[in-house]
């Protein structure tokens, strides 16, 4: 089938790649010329495990390519919208300036028969709106919206095999057609077809509902500091239960990324414009203590350090989550951010995210040598999830730093291993 993805960011990208492997012609288009350039000369302009090689494969190679020009994709039986939907500057609700745009640029060259899908994260009630919108310009041309739910650092597996579609259409048999499509890129995957509101509530209130896990737990962490629980044993005990569960109740510095934070607000800013700012009520409490477990990490710090002028932190992570080098919202760059402000000299290393990093936060120093990150290290912060953090042998780099004491903002290092080689642990929850 011959498919176009408008919108060449992580998500769309990813879409295309994958979708040009499975032997789809695919026409990517995007508004920027830096990025389609890479992208036509087999370069990934972001990180994520595999995506470079499957570019790489002879049928991505044969099926795709990447243009700034809409009307290359004129001929196509599928329009992909992969449009980001960020924040709006100092409010709450979601910018749909872009995919506005792009929805337009697309009624123009779609060909009547032709399917328009959007992929986008978006407030209830748009798809109805472009809808009646696209019915008034190209009557002929339907529109479904279908929800994304690939995470970052595993997004070419969620892609290939979904843990589920869901297709949001506003006839009958309008859902038809992508649900064919759907079922040759994974048999496997259940189908769940809905109207418009439906499908667009299915996306914000799966992610509110994991924003919701972790700030429970991180509200549970607070408990824990002030009578002496351990946050991480109540985690597992609770988790034990398989009514709860234990994924998505890591304690720690909190969640962050380019979809949990915007969209969760977002959401908050629907259901005020809706009357119900009651029901969501708890989101925006969600989102403080997310808020706060950053100001935590930061007052722990300080309680450590003293006076932070001079002092030198080793931060280690920039990246929002490991397996990615999106620093969207990232907690640990946010920290780091801060105790850089706050006169300390602080240092950040990631393997994959300091170039995305240097240029959100271009005052802060990296480095890309874990010795260097370390050496003369007053304290050393851990604070993005990175296999490599883990896999650290406590005994040979405590022969780096000055002083031996390492905050982990994500309660995975083995405390037993770190404090056995000499180093004091220092937690969020948790009395080490
Ligand atoms: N990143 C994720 O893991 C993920 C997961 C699920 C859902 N989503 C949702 O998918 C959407 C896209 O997210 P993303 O992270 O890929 O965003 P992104 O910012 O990485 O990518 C968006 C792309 O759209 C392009 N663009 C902007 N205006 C355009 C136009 N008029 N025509 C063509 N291209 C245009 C931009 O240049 C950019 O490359 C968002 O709504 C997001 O919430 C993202």
């Amino acid at each position: 089938m011959k498919i176009s993805v408008i919108g060449v960011g992580y998500l769309g990208a990813t879409h295309a790649i994958c979708m040009a492997s499975l032997g789809h012609e695919v026409i990517a288009v995007d508004v920027d010329p830096q990025k389609v350039a890479l992208l036509n000369t087999g370069v990934v302009p972001f990180y994520e495990p595999g995506l470079t090689q499957l570019l790489g494969t002879a049928n991505a190679q044969s099926n795709l390519t990447f243009t700034t020009d809409y009307s290359d994709a004129s001929n196509c039986d599928i329009h992909f919208l992969c449009i980001g939907t960020p924040q709006t500057e100092n409010e709450l609700h979601a910018d749909l300036t872009a995919l506005e745009n792009a929805f337009e640029s697309v009624i123009k060259i779609a060909k009547p028969g032709s399917l328009i899908v959007g992929k986008s994260t978006v407030p209830v009630g748009t798809a109805q709106r472009l809808a009646t919108n696209l019915a008034e310009r190209k009557p002929g041309v339907l529109l479904n919206w279908n929800p994304e739910f690939l995470r970052e650092g595993h997004a070419i597996a969620d892609t290939l095999q979904p843990n589920r579609i869901v297709i949001g259409a506003n006839t009958e048999n309008g859902a038809e057609a992508l649900a064919n499509f759907y079922k040759l890129v994974s048999p496997e995957a259940p189908i769940f077809i809905t109207n418009f509101p439906t499908a667009e509530l299915v996306k914000v209130a799966a992610n509110a509902f994991l924003a919701t896990k972790i700030s429970f737990i991180n509200a549970m962490s607070e408990v824990a500091d002030a009578t002496g629980a351990d946050v991480t044993l109540l985690a597992d005990a609770i988790g034990a239960d398989d009514r709860i569960g234990r994924k998505f109740l890591g304690s720690g510095i909190g969640f962050g990324g380019g979809c949990l934070p915007k969209d969760i607000r977002a959401f908050l800013a629907r259901a005020d414009e809706l009357g119900l700012a009651e029901s969501l009520n708890f989101l925006k409490e969600f989102d403080l203590i997310n808020q706060r477990a950053r100001t935590r990490a930061v007052a722990l710090a300080l309680k450590e350090l003293g006076n932070p002028k001079g002092k030198k932190i080793a931060v280690l992570g920039a990246a929002f989550k490991p397996d990615s080098d999106d620093v969207r919202d990232s907690p640990a760059l946010e920290i780091a951010e801060t105790l850089h402000a706050l006169g300390a000299s602080v240092v950040v290393h990631d393997p994959r995210a300091l170039e995305s990093a240097a240029a959100k936060i271009p005052e802060l120093t990296y480095s890309d040598s874990i010795e260097e990150t370390l050496t003369q290290a007053d304290l050393t912060m851990h604070l993005t999830e990175w296999g490599e953090y883990r896999a650290l042998d406590p005994a040979l780099v405590k022969k780096l730093v000055k002083v031996p004491t390492i905050f982990d903002g994500r309660n995975v290092l083995d405390v037993a291993k770190w404090q056995n080689a000499g180093w004091k642990l220092l937690a969020l929850g948790r009395a080490l």
